[in-house]
């Protein structure tokens, strides 16, 4: 198996991978918690972090786990409305070529931008989000999440809850958990249902008190409007009443089961403030901690890559 020098996406991704890099990214949380650094590893090294989505903890994140390896981190921001999509993307390939960029991490509206922007780089790109499709580091980040709380990925069952069709960490999450041995269920209305989702051999529900039924793991998802061409949902009131976390809702999952939420909330749209501000129920929080040990893992795997293909 040949490493790969990107990160695009966790489709095709093996368990031996993302078990590797869930245990780096877990010595890495154990080192943030320590307050120490790692500033020689990336020293030297330059970190592009390139959004032409708004980004508040991906963009942030990347950006504190460049700088506590040591990286050189510059951010630029793109408004997405302004690009005309190849052109400027190719363009800006070789601006960031003639940089001498060594780790681009890219987010995009459209589905497969950074796979493009990986044929026309010399650095390693980093998937930060691209339309629909995956969101990588954000499914680690996740799953370093429920394995320190679990111990384990394997025989779980996590209901991904709301707006699926629109979500990248959807499927990115779909992706790793069943990879890693844990069954997903899918629970939101037909109109935010991906198609074929059955077809991947996940449980879909319409009906969220018999979705949440006995599951370890309750991930919701943030209502994705600026995604929608047309009126899926009548409105949010109907929908928190069909499809909003809270804590009777809850009540139908296992008695220790978690909540997760990638942000940024809808609060009382999809998820009750009793319900995400709880400290025993809800992981969010430290969702947001793992992200920037998640990346650092990232960074260091890929960047040692980098340096040996020079
Ligand atoms: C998500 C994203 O941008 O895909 N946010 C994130 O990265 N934490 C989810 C969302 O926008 O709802």
């Amino acid at each position: 198996m040949q490493p790969q020098r990107h990160l695009l996406a966790i489709e095709g991704m093996y368990p031996p991978e993302i078990g590797q890099l869930l245990d780096l990214a877990e010595s890495y949380a154990l080192l943030n918690r320590s307050g120490k650094t790692q500033r020689d590893l990336l020293r030297g090294r330059t970190l592009i972090n390139l959004f032409f989505e708004d980004s508040t903890r991906t963009r942030t994140s990347f950006e504190l786990a460049g700088k506590r390896l040591g990286a050189d981190v510059i951010n630029m921001s793109v408004s997405a409305s302004s690009v005309n999509k190849g052109e400027t993307l190719l363009d800006t390939a070789a601006t960031l070529n003639a940089m001498q960029c060594d780790l681009l991490v890219v987010r995009h509206d459209q589905s497969g931008a950074p796979a493009l922007l990986a044929q026309k780089v010399d650095a390693a790109v980093i998937n930060a989000g691209d339309g629909t499709h995956e969101h990588p580091t954000q499914a680690l980040l996740d799953a370093l999440t429920i394995r320190r709380r679990r111990g384990r990925l394997d025989g779980l069952t996590v209901a991904i809850c709301g707006d699926i069709a629109h979500s990248r960490v959807a499927r990115s999450n779909i992706y790793l958990l069943t990879t890693m041995g844990a069954a997903v269920r899918l629970v939101g209305p037909p109109t935010l249902m991906p198609a074929g989702a059955e077809r991947l051999g996940l449980q879909v529900f319409h009906d969220m008190d018999a979705g949440l039924e006995g599951v370890d793991i309750v991930m919701m998802l943030r209502l994705q409007r600026e995604r929608m061409t047309r009126g899926l949902v009548p409105s949010a009131r109907e929908f928190f009443r069909f499809y909003g976390l809270d804590a009777a809702r809850l009540a139908r999952a296992r008695p220790d089961a978690l909540v997760m939420h990638p942000g940024p909330m809808n609060r009382g749209v999809e998820i009750d403030s009793a319900v995400a501000d709880d400290p025993a129920r809800s992981l969010i929080r430290e969702q947001v901690e793992m992200g920037v040990a998640v990346r650092m893992a990232v960074l260091d795997v890929l960047g040692r890559r980098q340096i040996r293909n020079v």
